[in-house]
């Protein structure tokens, strides 16, 4: 497959994997992504998942035929990149490996052969040239791990972004990049916005025709779109006026309540979501409340505290890092209702997360009488104007 005349993709799809990082379920596959640039000397930008080694090691044979590549650009460790290296590394004896001074330090802990004699440790902003295409390299410390960087190649003017602008689903389903790029950032990236932040300002200092990550498509259109998603994500700004209203409810009277909520929400010109912590994935959750500028949590009080689900998925959104959302609260208890009381504790421990008043507290099922206290945490949940 090509991505220009001189620059091929060489890496792969999964369609089999189960949970990526072994957390996330990716009903479209995902695909881990490489490239070889010809040029007088050749560069291979970086490896894949052990499960696609065997496909990856074919398409990288049919690309070089019998040369020998001169670089390997490691742009970050992570397995599902990696894993090839001391494969490629004994394939090929005479290539150097070129990366950051952290990953060279990183490296050791994942092969037990020593390369360190074979590395060649990058600077900031420094160039490598292969003939035509010259290669210059920028540190993208903790977008998500430390050792990362991204390649720019100036002839082409294509930028190598290791797992940013990445997405899930396999390239042969050909999804439209923002089907799951969001899901994708905000999990795997999303607690380190303000590294993103850096690296996009180093990226606006380059000439940029094509982006090309470590999972899904090369994006070579309309790149200030995908550039203006980052710029959001990155700085936690929501992406649309509207509310993500999550429920957790055992045996279906706060899922009530919330269905009641959302049509009283509707009713008076609201965005809503609906979102079923029980039976959603947290990551669908995770990038809904990234999402909206609003939220509304809707749980039962369970053992003494808070219904799992509902608990799993504040856990899961403070670890991202989410902050400047305005909340609401609605618990559910049969005789000590308490759900609304362990949300605020976990959502005290975040930043910027404002909990508005008044909470609603329905005793097992919502009855007439809880009408007033609805409308009234409908008003206060409005969007500023
Ligand atoms: C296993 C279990 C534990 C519960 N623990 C509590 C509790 O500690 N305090 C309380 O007030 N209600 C407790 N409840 C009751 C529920 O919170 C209450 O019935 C609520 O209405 C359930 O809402 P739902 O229909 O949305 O599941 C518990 C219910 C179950 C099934
Ligand atoms: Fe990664
Ligand atoms: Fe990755």
């Amino acid at each position: 497959m090509e991505v220009t005349g001189t620059v091929k993709y060489i890496g792969a799809d999964d369609l089999t994997l189960d949970l990526f990082e072994s957390q996330y379920p990716i009903p479209h596959g995902v695909s881990y992504n490489s490239y070889v640039i010809l040029d007088e000397k050749i560069a291979v930008m970086d490896t894949v998942d052990k499960r696609a080694s065997e496909q990856w090691q074919k398409n990288l044979k049919e690309v070089l035929g019998d040369q020998e590549p001169a670089y390997l650009i490691v742009s970050h460790l992570e397995p599902d990149h990696a894993a090839n290296i001391g494969w490629f590394a004994s394939e090929y004896p005479k290539t150097t490996i070129v990366c950051s001074a952290k990953a060279k330090g990183m490296l050791p802990q994942f092969f037990d052969i020593d390369l360190s004699e074979r590395i060649q440790v990058v600077a900031e902003a420094e160039e490598l040239s292969l003939g035509s295409h010259t290669l210059q390299f920028f540190m993208a410390p903790m977008v998500h791990w430390p050792e990362v960087m991204v390649t720019y190649e100036s002839s082409e003017k294509t930028l190598f972004t290791a797992d940013g602008f990445g997405t899930f689903g396999a390239l042969s389903k050909d999804l439209p990049w923002i089907t799951e790029a969001r899901r994708y950032y905000t999990n795997i990236v999303g607690k380190y916005g303000p590294s993103v932040q850096q690296l996009l300002k180093k990226a606006a200092t380059l000439d940029i025709a094509r982006i090309a990550p470590l999972h899904g498509p090369v994006l070579t259109e309309n790149l200030g779109d995908y550039i203006e998603k980052y710029q959001k994500w990155s700085s936690y700004t929501p992406e649309e006026s509207g509310i993500l209203l999550a429920y957790a409810s055992i045996h279906g009277n706060t899922k009530e309540a919330a269905e009641y909520f959302a049509d009283l929400l509707k009713a008076a010109g609201e965005n809503v979501e609906l979102l079923d912590l029980t039976r959603t994935h947290a990551s669908y959750a995770i990038e809904k409340a990234f999402m909206y500028d609003r939220m509304i949590l809707a749980a039962a009080t369970y053992d003494g505290g808070l219904f799992p689900p509902m608990e799993d998925f504040l856990h899961h959104l403070k670890a991202k890092g989410l902050t400047g959302r305005k909340i609401g609260l609605i618990e559910n208890g049969s005789w000590g209702p308490l759900a609304a009381k362990k949300m605020r504790e976990i959502l005290e421990t975040m930043k910027g997360m404002e909990v508005v008043e008044p909470q609603v507290t329905i005793r097992s099922t919502r009855k007439e009488a809880d009408t007033k206290a609805f409308e009234a945490l409908a008003e206060a949940m409005k969007a500023e104007a």
